[in-house]
């Protein structure tokens, strides 16, 4: 597992480099069209928006094509296809509505492809942008947990770049010494430990879903915050990380860092450890991939290291965020279980965002699941997109049924 080689950035001979952001009305895409407001206004780059894309939300799609221009934008609801094409009536921007319509944006013409779609649903529109040779900002986490080698496989096949976004494995990629892999012993991925990391397992058992997404450092979207919450988010960054970085699982070690200030660290077999740090902005890795392998200005913040003055560690406590055991077990067991993993969790968080089951069920849910589903684990991996949904489709209808138990109990 791994990418091991890195590559250099798109050629664009003279004309303007084309962006295309998947899930441009997140919290990522959010960030990374605030990046390109911020870099065209500087004059510092020739920018063409190609393709934004969003879910649902129609509203904030349209005003940021209004605002961007690009030449293509979808919706994943195909039912909102005709409030999309109303909403940009008179302009010269080409419509799209449901998962075909994603993937078309994504497979549109863009030298750089933001993949920030939240969950599974962004695998196959990643998939596409891969497989066509895009440089690909990887923000979408649970597409690498669901079918990693799927996706590495194609961007290696194509020739572009894999550039991870997540503030950990952008920190890892910094530092990380791809022509010498064999010469560092530990990634190490630090962990802020969520807005529950003080917390006794009692009271985290009565926790809302306000505040569980209530991060004490990053602000981000609904999923993610209660990811962070369960310590589930940094089990799919260790599986994520084992995908991007030619290490073994073994070698990659979580440490809660309460500040999140040292964003993670590679240590090499002579003792040496390096670190990349910063202030909690995802403009900084964002900037770093797009800039990639130059540097751009970014708005973020700038670290005061007298105002932050103490940077503290502590081990992860397993008992109290299971979520992280569950992980390690599913990377250890290959083949469906991280794919498995990861959806079992995705309908959790989502049942427990819309009350159905309390917070310490996500992770006995996807426990549940794993364990159903841990007899036909009979491969060592996963190696097609049709393997990957099976198991997606089938832990997924298993954690349903969880769920339905959980309500009726
Ligand atoms: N936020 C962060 O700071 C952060 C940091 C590191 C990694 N990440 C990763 O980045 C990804 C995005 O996170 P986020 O916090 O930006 O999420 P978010 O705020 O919930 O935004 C998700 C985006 O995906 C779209 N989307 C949701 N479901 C979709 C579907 N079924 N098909 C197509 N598009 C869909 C949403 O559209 P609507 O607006 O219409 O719902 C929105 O544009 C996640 O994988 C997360 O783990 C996030």
């Amino acid at each position: 597992m791994g990418v091991t080689e890195i590559r250099s950035r798109k050629e664009t001979a003279g004309r303007p480099r084309k962006i295309t952001i998947l899930g441009s009305t997140g919290s990522i895409g959010v960030s990374t069209l605030d990046l390109l407001e911020f870099a065209s206004k500087r004059g510092e780059a020739e920018i063409e928006i190609e393709a934004l894309t969003a879910n649902r939300n129609v509203e904030a799609l349209a005003e940021q094509a209004r605002k961007f221009k690009p030449k293509f934008v979808a919706v994943a609801d195909e039912t909102l296809g005709d409030d999309l094409r109303a909403a940009l009536s008179g302009l010269d921007i080409e419509t799209g509505a449901g998962a075909a319509a994603i993937e078309e944006a994504a497979e549109r013409d863009a030298d750089w492809v933001m993949a920030a779609i939240v969950g599974a649903a962004g695998l196959r529109p990643t998939l596409k942008a891969a497989e066509r040779g895009a440089d690909v900002a990887l923000a979408n986490k649970e597409c690498l947990v669901c079918a990693g080698d799927v996706v590495t496989a194609a961007i290696e096949k194509a020739g572009g770049a894999l550039l991870p976004v997540d503030s950990e494995h952008n920190a890892i990629f910094q530092v990380f010494d791809f022509e010498r892999p064999n010469r560092i012993s530990r990634l190490i991925l630090t962990a802020s430990g969520g807005p529950f990391r003080t917390w006794k397992k009692e009271e985290m058992a009565s926790a809302s879903p306000a505040q569980a997404v209530a991060h004490p450092n990053w602000s981000m979207g609904a999923k993610i915050s209660v990811d962070s919450a369960t310590m589930m988010n940094k089990g799919l960054e260790l599986i994520e990380a084992a995908h991007i970085f030619p290490v073994l699982h073994e070698q990659i070690e979580i440490l809660v860092h309460p500040q999140s200030v040292i964003h993670s660290m590679v240590e090499y077999v002579d003792g040496s450890v390096l670190a990349q740090l910063g202030t909690p902005d995802m403009r900084t890795p964002i900037a770093s991939t797009l800039a990639w392998p130059d540097r751009t200005p970014s708005p973020s913040a700038k670290l005061n290291f007298a105002e932050v003055a103490k940077l503290t560690f502590e081990a992860p406590d397993l008992e109290r965020f299971p979520a992280l055991r569950l992980a390690r077990e599913a990377i250890e067991a290959g083949g469906i279980m991280p794919a498995t993993l990861n959806a079992a969790n995705e309908i959790a968080v989502a049942a427990f965002l819309d009350g159905g089951v309390k917070f310490l069920d996500i992770a006995a849910i996807t426990e549940q699941v794993l364990a159903k589903v841990s007899r036909q684990n009979d491969q060592a991996s996963l190696t097609t997109l049709e393997e990957a949904m099976a198991a997606d489709s089938q832990a997924r209808r298993l954690a349903e049924e969880c769920v339905a138990a959980k309500a009726a109990a």
